[in-house]
């Protein structure tokens, strides 16, 4: 876990007022006094205190030199990919966030950047699947939604001796947890509107270089598009960022429990958490990362969309909600959510079961939040008995399990008092 008085410390107090919390300065334009003489400051696109002061302490947390805030992580990822030209590829993790997956192959492909997906938790993988033409590689670990983690150092390695790019979507560990510049990755970036603004309030997102020049061309790439973070949000981050380090240590303990409790339950097929010993890179993330983080994944034992809907649906702290890393405890099926821009058989061969449910392990009493899964296991498994007692019906007509017959509009009234629509 970073220090949590660097953390705090690290958010300056106003030089001209001495304002304890980061003034917004709300402005497009700044008046000069001849052409071209400022006080460093000419039109806001380029440059503004607010997000400044948010660029600086991401570099700070992050070890790294440069640090530039955009409207969103897709913006982020987006200005990255923009350093690459025509005929380059990008090696990038399977289990990639589904709006990256999207980016790179439905506008970056026809622009002549290929992308080549490899299971990076074997670095052996990495090694095998670069070539002359690979020029980026693209890493997320932990990964979203099934948790995978890959070791940051020893590909790092790979890129140098390759002469290209490592960046790492941070956005799952936070710079609390996980510092993938000092291990050698040369960008990260974040999806900000996740850990590091962490109220579930704004939509952000974030690139810090390891070295100046690269992040002046980031700088410049953002100043030609555009796509800047506004003054307001810029502030939501920083405000953020002063509980980070309190907040994720949370996240953390409430994620092991739950994890571990999902690990004993009947109906669970499987549980991806780092914090697990039974994860296959446990070992790497404890090398890396100073916890395990907020979001857990499992899959169910009947492996349908159908019971996953049953599932996600039927919990009562645990809203049913895209994006995870806030206060309050979501969850959302991937297969319907985050992840339906991926063809289903490339997301299964990543991982992404039919059934795989994510958890954003929010801030509650972790024993609630066991509370609210249990009983909705147990929603599904008297579903699922209902189901079966009434196909057995159907099938068995004498048996006296249904009451009256099939009804279309209303269904089969069980002995067990549920309607079941066929
Ligand atoms: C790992 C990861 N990276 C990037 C993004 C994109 O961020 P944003 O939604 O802020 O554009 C997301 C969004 O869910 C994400 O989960």
């Amino acid at each position: 876990m970073s220090n949590a008085t660097e953390l705090i410390h690290s958010i300056p107090v106003d030089p001209l007022t001495g304002a304890i919390s980061v003034p917004i300065y709300q402005t497009s334009t700044y008046v000069q006094d001849a052409p071209g003489v400022n006080k460093g400051y000419d039109y806001a696109r380029s440059n503004n205190p607010t997000r400044g002061t948010l660029e600086t302490i991401i570099a700070q947390l992050e070890k790294g030199s440069v640090g530039i805030a955009f409207g969103s992580g897709l913006a982020a990822i987006d200005a990255v990919v923009k350093l690459l030209k025509s005929g380059d590829e990008i090696l990038a993790v399977d289990d990639i966030y589904g709006g990256a997956f999207r980016l790179f192959t439905r506008i970056y492909e026809k622009f002549g950047i290929t992308v080549n997906y490899v299971d990076t938790t074997d670095v052996a993988n990495v090694f095998n699947a670069i070539t002359p033409n690979t020029k980026l590689i693209w890493l997320e670990t932990p990964t979203n939604p099934t948790l995978k983690v890959s070791d940051i150092e020893a590909i790092a390695k790979i890129a140098k001796a390759n002469a290209c790019l490592l960046c790492v979507d941070n956005t799952f560990a936070s710079p609390a947890l996980q510092q993938p510049l000092t291990l050698g990755a040369d960008l990260v970036i974040h999806s900000a509107t996740k850990y590091l603004g962490g109220h579930s309030d704004l939509i952000a997102g974030l690139v810090v270089a390891k070295e100046k020049e690269l992040g002046e061309k980031i700088k410049f790439i953002q100043n030609a598009s555009g796509a800047i973070l506004s003054p307001f949000d810029s502030w939501l981050v920083i405000r953020g960022i002063e509980t980070l380090h309190l907040r994720v240590q949370q996240h953390c303990r409430n994620a092991q429990v739950v994890a571990e409790y999902l690990e004993t339950n009947p109906a669970v097929d499987r549980v991806f958490y780092p914090g697990l010993k039974t994860h296959f890179n446990h070992h790497i993330a404890k090398k890396q990362s100073k916890g395990f983080g907020g979001i857990v994944s499992f899959t169910l034992k009947n492996d349908t969309e159908k019971a996953a809907t049953a599932f996600v649906t039927g919990t009562r702290y645990f809203k049913l909600a895209e994006s995870l890393g806030g206060v309050k405890s979501l969850l959302c099926h991937p297969a319907q959510m985050t992840h339906k821009s991926i063809p289903a058989e490339k997301r299964r061969a990543a991982g992404v079961a039919d059934s795989l449910i994510r958890l954003s392990v929010g801030l509650e009493e972790a024993a609630d939040l066991v509370a609210d899964l249990e009983q909705a296991f147990l929603k599904l498994k008297i579903e699922k008995e209902n189901f079966e007692l009434t196909l057995s019906a159907v099938k068995n007509p004498d048996s006296g399990l249904v009451d009256s017959s099939y009804n279309c509009r209303q269904g089969f009234q069980s002995r067990r008092g549920s309607r079941i629509l066929l």
